[in-house]
């Protein structure tokens, strides 16, 4: 990690979706401020700013993480993947996504982007998770909304769509 001491700001390059970016952050500017306000990736959503809610996860090599827990100047040389990444260049939903859309798994969308982030995660690491698994990580997760069964039967019929496609 980068040393940045107070008052300076760092110039920081990392790859965003696969691309190589680079912008300025303050020494405390958390990566889910640099994201919106330095990148332009306004998918990552900010909710409680304290790690709680979860709206605000996003993936930093490959393993997901809050993104208001985590200082921008950490992130150097990191890979940081974001809801942006999801869809196709078409805007074609990805099969979780698009699961999520069958099961009426979100309604004002605003925890959406950390959970499909989380749930990412999962499905990449664990093709068949149990529905106790995907309660499991729903639990560090906070919809004012859905009331999570739509979100648990989404992720289940993703996951049985890539383990029927998987050899
Ligand atoms: S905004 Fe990061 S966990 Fe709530
Ligand atoms: S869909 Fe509205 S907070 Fe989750």
């Amino acid at each position: 990690m980068r040393r940045v001491n107070k008052g300076e700001r760092a110039r920081l390059s990392l790859t965003l979706n696969g691309r190589k970016v680079s912008g300025e952050a303050e020494p405390r500017m958390l990566l889910s401020d640099f994201l919106r306000h330095v990148l332009g990736a306004t998918g990552t959503h900010v909710g409680c700013e304290h790690g709680v809610c979860g709206c605000c996860t996003v993936l930093i090599d490959s393993t997901a993480a809050r993104a208001c827990l985590t200082l921008a100047v950490q992130a150097e040389g990191r890979a940081i993947t974001t809801v942006e990444a999801l869809a196709g260049p078409d805007g074609a939903l990805n099969a979780l996504q698009q699961a999520f859309q069958n099961n009426h798994a979100l309604q004002c969308g605003f925890c959406t982007p950390g959970i499909l982030m989380s749930f990412t995660d999962l499905l990449a690491r664990n093709l068949c998770p149990t529905e106790a698994e995907v309660v499991d990580v729903l639990g560090g997760h906070l919809c004012r909304c859905t009331g999570y069964a739509g979100i648990v039967a989404a992720v289940l019929e993703a996951a049985r769509g890539k383990s029927e496609k998987s050899p």
